[in-house]
């Protein structure tokens, strides 16, 4: 237990508070007034409890879905092998979907969802993540919803792990290499 090193704080949980709040605003402000959510597990289940909230507080009334995607595997770099898992229990036919995830870094994983969610026949997809990482290479796909922009470090904390580890931290930290 004590070789677990201290991630260091980069959003506190107040500053994450303050930007799932205006996040909620943003959406509702151009989003149907029902929406599915679907929630990209595991990293945004934090995020979508939140985000939820606040979007109920804002007059938007939701029904949520999960879907299982991952792709690090036990590493700090994407395996690139995308595994999917779980299933769509509703029908998205004819609905505005929302997509939330943790964190967008290639656009890979979104790309993958957005796809899947539109040959399921929804009517229009938008994305939310909460944070999107900086990086050399330009995403494949643009979230219509940022959080915070972040450096190109490994985060974890609010939902995001490293090795499954982590989530559970009420903040969000760098993990030292
Ligand atoms: P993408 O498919 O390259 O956009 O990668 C996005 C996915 O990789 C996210 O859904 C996360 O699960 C994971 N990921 C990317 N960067 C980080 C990080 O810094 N910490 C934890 N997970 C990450
Ligand atoms: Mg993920």
């Amino acid at each position: 237990m004590g070789s677990q090193k201290k991630p260091t704080t980069l959003l506190t949980q107040a500053k994450i508070a303050a930007r799932v709040k205006s996040l909620a605003k943003e959406i509702a402000a151009n989003a149907p007034r029902s929406i599915t959510v679907v929630s990209l597990l595991k990293g945004s289940f934090v995020f979508t409890a939140d985000l939820i909230r606040e979007l109920s507080l804002q007059g938007v009334s939701l029904e949520v879905e999960f879907l299982g995607f991952s792709s690090y595997g036990n590493s700090k770099q994407s395996s690139g092998a995308l595994d999917m898992y779980g299933e769509l229990r509703t029908d998205v036919s004819g609905r505005h979907v929302l997509v939330i995830d943790d964190i967008l870094e290639t656009g890979g994983t979104l790309a993958a969802a957005k796809d899947m969610l539109q040959k399921a026949g929804s009517n229009s997809v938008s994305i939310c993540v909460l944070l999107q990482k900086n990086i050399k290479q330009k995403p494949s796909l643009d979230a219509d919803y940022v959080g915070f922009t972040v450096e190109d470090k490994f985060v974890v904390g609010y939902g995001l792990d490293y090795a499954n580890k982590y989530r559970e931290l009420p903040y969000i930290a760098v993990l030292d290499k």
